[in-house]
């Protein structure tokens, strides 16, 4: 639909460069930041961020934006009204070279998460999957997007998209059904690795980005996260390690052989991950910074000759894969 805002349109339904870029300093004067509203502009009107810049070096030119600059100021009022996250709003978050669909309950995908992608690709395992496929899994999928990523780059494997949230799982598959990827993909709901029971002892490659904010840090949020964004997904207990604790415990068990697992975690818990999977008999154990050079992902496998795993702790929960040799 093109714009026919009286304030800003022309008689054909274009608008004036000039008049829309008025209008925008006149919606920023309103409160909230440009690269807020220039991404709403984006994924709500569809000008892209460097259309936007050819617009101010040539402000004489038509525009022509996909809805009206009444329902972009709308959206914006009740952003800077709600503190709703503008993906909410509009329904995407883009993530990699996905237009991933979000809404309400699940969490908005964050582009630091894309470097787990980039970790796979880095130790090799896109290259391996080649050759032999890969069982995989992603546990607390969210929207999905790891799972989309995976199934997209190792295209002859399969993979396990796990969550404990029903409204996650949803969307998650309806994001992978848009993308033509859900026939690589199964949905488990459930928490951690219990879905995943019949795998045990299988899983080649195991990547989560699991909830790891402790409390206190959750609770000071912002309120466009913290009031908005499922505490499920984010609050990983009083020091953030409780889903960590989890996954790491399951992980000498539930892993194959030789089998990868690729966490994400809050940039002052490196040494704390790097801990928990030693503790559980994990090699490799090698830490991975984000863009900004903070620890944020700790890769880490099982032994390929099968190790006893520790006779106590939460690992318990696990039962033995038939024919292991637990000595
Ligand atoms: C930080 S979000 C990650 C979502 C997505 N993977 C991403 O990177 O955007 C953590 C996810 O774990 C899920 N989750 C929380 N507790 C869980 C549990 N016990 N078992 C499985 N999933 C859980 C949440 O519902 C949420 O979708």
């Amino acid at each position: 639909m093109l714009a026919r805002d009286g304030d800003a349109g022309r008689e054909d339904g274009l608008l004036e460069a000039q008049a829309l870029l008025a209008w925008r300093r006149v919606q920023l004067r309103r409160g909230g930041s440009s690269a807020d509203f220039d991404w709403l502009l984006e994924f709500a009107g569809g000008l892209g961020w460097s259309q936007l810049q050819r617009l101010r070096l040539d402000p004489g030119q038509p525009v022509a934006l996909r809805c009206s600059l009444g329902a972009i100021a709308a959206l914006w009022s009740q952003h800077l009204e709600t503190a709703t996250p503008l993906q909410y709003l509009v329904g995407i978050a883009p993530w990699r070279d996905f237009e991933l669909a979000v809404g309400p309950g699940v969490l908005i995908p964050r582009q630091e998460t894309e470097l787990l992608i980039e970790l796979v690709q880095a130790l090799g395992l896109a290259a391996q999957a080649g050759s032999a496929p890969l069982l995989w899994a992603d546990l607390g999928t969210g929207s999905g997007c790891l799972a989309l990523a995976l199934a997209q780059l190792l295209p002859t494997s399969f993979g396990l998209a796990v969550d404990a949230s029903a409204t996650a799982l949803a969307q998650a598959g309806a994001n992978l059904e848009r993308q033509g990827l859900a026939g690589r993909v199964a949905l488990r709901q459930g928490s951690w690795w219990q879905p995943l029971q019949p795998e045990w002892g299988q899983l080649d490659l195991v990547l989560s980005n699991p909830p790891y904010i402790p409390t206190p840090v959750w609770q000071e949020l912002a309120p466009v996260v913290r009031d908005h964004e499922p505490p499920l997904a984010l609050d990983g207990g009083p020091d953030g390690l409780d889903a960590l604790r989890a996954i790491a415990a399951g992980a000498p068990q539930a892993l194959a052989p030789g089998g990868w697992l690729l966490l994400e975690h809050h940039h002052d818990q490196s040494e704390a991950v790097q801990a928990l999977l030693a503790e559980q008999g994990l090699e490799a154990i090698q830490p991975h910074p984000d863009l900004e050079g903070h620890g944020r992902f700790v890769s880490a496998r099982r032994p390929a000759l099968a190790a006893d795993p520790p006779g106590s702790g939460p690992g318990d929960q696990l039962t033995p894969r038939p024919g292991e040799d637990h000595g």
